[in-house]
């Protein structure tokens, strides 16, 4: 079994409405693809996702030991794979309390990201928007209501770690996006929807709670030149 529980750092922020998950946070660069066009990824481009989701642990949640698992990215299977967000994620019983749980990426119509647009999925990763419940548009502003960005933002449950990702360049973003709709074969695995507050967690993911994106620019007054 994948380890699933580990400790994560934005996630302190989120007290006491957070459980205690982490993420890898891998710096990755070299330019792949701008954006999707008409044209069909490359096989070069799927294999950039590839390697990024795998030095991502997004399998850590999302499952699957390796690419060769017939589990690999389909979702939740078990309890066990669960997230307790909320005070209940420290203290048993304590309230609020949500159960989340890690979806199904592959590209399965009906139960998967198959009826996603690719930049649905990338909306997903750098602006944290359900793409589920998010138009297929191309975003421009990070401030709700401005540039396209949602009025009342419905964003992805933790600890889905996005406020990581949306600090990966953007041709990152198309190759994960390519590869999960391209690269991976669709299962048919129904994953229960999470639970969360009616906001949609927006008070959860604010500026001051997940730092500003972009990032402020080197060196900060915690950084120094080298
Ligand atoms: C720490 C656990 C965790 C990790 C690591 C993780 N995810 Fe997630 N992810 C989740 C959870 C939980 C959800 C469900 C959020 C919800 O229900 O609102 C989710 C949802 C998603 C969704 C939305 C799918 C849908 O149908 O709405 C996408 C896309 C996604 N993750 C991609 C990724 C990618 C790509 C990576 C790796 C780069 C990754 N995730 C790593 C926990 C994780």
């Amino acid at each position: 079994m994948t380890e699933l529980r580990k400790s994560s750092r934005f996630f302190a922020l989120l007290v006491p409405l957070v459980a205690i998950v982490a993420f890898t946070h891998y710096a990755a660069l070299g330019a792949v693809r701008k954006s999707p066009t008409a044209a069909k990824p490359t096989h070069e481009q799927i294999l950039r996702g590839r390697y990024l989701v795998l030095s991502h642990d997004c399998n850590g949640c999302h499952g699957g030991t390796n690419p060769a698992d017939p589990q690999w990215l389909s979702g939740s299977y078990s309890p066990i794979q669960e997230f307790k967000i909320g005070p209940c994620a420290i203290t048993p019983g304590a309230q609020p309390c949500w159960t989340t749980r890690a979806r199904n990426l592959t590209p399965d119509n009906a139960t998967g990201i198959g009826r996603f647009s690719e930049r649905q999925l990338f909306n997903s990763l750098r602006y944290g928007l359900r793409p589920g419940e998010t138009p297929d548009v191309v975003i421009t502003s990070t401030t709700p209501g401005k540039g396209n960005f949602p009025a009342n933002p419905r964003y992805l449950a933790p600890p889905m770690p996005w406020p990581g990702w949306r600090h990966m360049a953007d041709a990152d973003l198309w190759a994960i996006a390519a590869y999960l709709k391209y690269g991976v074969k669709p299962v048919s695995h129904h994953v229960e929807d999470s639970e969360g507050p009616p906001d949609f967690w927006a008070s959860a993911y604010t500026v001051e709670k997940i730092g500003p994106y972009p990032a402020p620019p080197f060196p900060t007054a915690q950084e120094r030149k080298f």
